[in-house]
């Protein structure tokens, strides 16, 4: 395979095969979900965030419904707090004790039920860390350097150098996926490299130790679900939605600081509103939340508002969006409340993380022959 290929329509090969399985990615994941409807029970979730920040409501919109709606379904749930993860590309990993609760409160605002899910941190896991070294023999390095959401990330850092975990950062997340036989990963599209490279991961270990073809294998097949509209959300000045750009709206925040920054976004001179996402992007990104908040179309929205101007617009929002987040803001800050809760609810997802990861290490370590006593 080469990256470098280029077609007479002057589009890169890698780009074409990538749209190609975009799109098989997409219609497999449409299928999943009517499986899911049909027997909720045939599926382990995982997924995750990196405590770097607090969740806003392009997670919310974007990853954070779904999981809710998937747990409710009846799909078992795990949730990892990537905090290894935070340590790939950063020297300072931040204040991560605040950001770790900050993630399992805004979790448990939103509907996350702990009865049903899990929820755990990397680092309170030895054994799923520990799976990271018969994965890490599975892969070679050729294979890391092409993971295109690595490079990206890395090229995001600016000329700072490639940490060895950056690289096989993608091999710990397969262990994030793996530990718990996950066979459903709910993801972003910038997520698939990762997903892909479990999927081999996975297939490799049964391979290697005569697995493959048994009625045992270790491994399933992990299968994302890809996120529908989500990351069609942008932040308030109309660029991607970013902690670090300062341009979005947290769930923690106040309904007078989702007022402000409501009204500071970014609109264009044109007073009749429309729904066009070509040409009004910002316009529409704020049509688009709207409609998300009071499930309507956003050409709805816009019709409704017409003549009434951005200003109408913003305070439609203003409205829709603090009620919308008003029973998550109360929730939250009655569970910041009881910080013994929470400690309790974080030592007991990892009490129960660890009993699974033991579970499948000594699996693992049984098939590559390596249990003597
Ligand atoms: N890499 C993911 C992100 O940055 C977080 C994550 C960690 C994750 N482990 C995972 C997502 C496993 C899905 C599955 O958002």
């Amino acid at each position: 395979m080469t990256d470098t290929h280029v077609t007479d329509a002057g589009e890169s090969l890698a780009e074409a095969t990538s749209e190609a399985s975009l799109r098989r990615s997409e219609e497999r994941s449409a299928k999943i979900a009517e499986q899911i409807d049909k027997d909720p029970s045939e599926f382990r979730m995982l997924t995750g965030d990196r405590p770097t920040g607090h969740l806003h409501i392009g997670h919310y919109f974007g990853s954070l419904a779904n999981r809710v709606r998937l747990q409710d379904a009846g799909v078992e749930t795990f949730i990892v707090i990537a905090d290894y993860q935070v340590i790939a590309d950063r020297d300072v990993a931040g204040p991560l004790r605040e950001r770790v609760y900050s993630l399992l409160t805004d979790y448990l605002a939103i509907g996350i039920d702990p009865a049903r899910t899990t929820i755990f941190t990397h680092s309170a896991i030895p054994a799923l860390n520990q799976l990271m070294l018969p994965f890490l023999a599975l892969v070679t390095d050729s294979e890391l350097y092409r993971n295109p959401t690595v490079k990206a990330e890395h090229e995001a850092t600016s000329g700072r150098p490639m940490s060895g975990l950056l690289l096989t950062y993608p091999v710990h997340q397969a262990a994030d996926i793996l530990f718990c036989k996950a066979n459903l990963v709910p993801v972003g599209k910038d997520q698939l490299p990762h997903l892909e490279q479990t999927r081999v991961i996975a297939r490799r270990f049964d391979e290697r130790y005569g697995r493959a073809r048994s009625d045992q294998p270790v491994f399933p097949q992990a299968e994302a679900l890809l996120s529908q509209g989500g990351s069609l959300i942008l932040g308030m000045d109309g660029t991607k939605m970013s902690k670090s750009k300062g341009n979005t709206i947290e769930l923690r925040m106040s309904a007078d600081e989702t007022a402000k920054l409501i009204k500071r976004a970014v609109t264009d001179s044109e007073r009749f509103i429309t729904y066009d996402p070509e040409t009004r992007p910002e316009v529409a990104n704020l049509l688009r939340l709207t409609a998300l908040c009071t499930d309507r179309t956003p050409t709805d929205v816009a019709e409704e508002i017409g003549n009434g101007g951005g200003g109408t617009l913003k305070k439609l929002l203003t409205e829709a969006l603090n009620e919308k987040l008003a029973p998550v803001r109360a929730r939250r800050a009655e569970l910041e409340r009881d910080p013994g809760y929470l400690r309790d609810l974080l030592a007991e997802g990892n009490e129960r993380a660890n009993a699974v990861a033991d579970a499948t290490l000594t699996d693992v370590r049984t098939a590559m022959g390596m249990i003597y006593t």
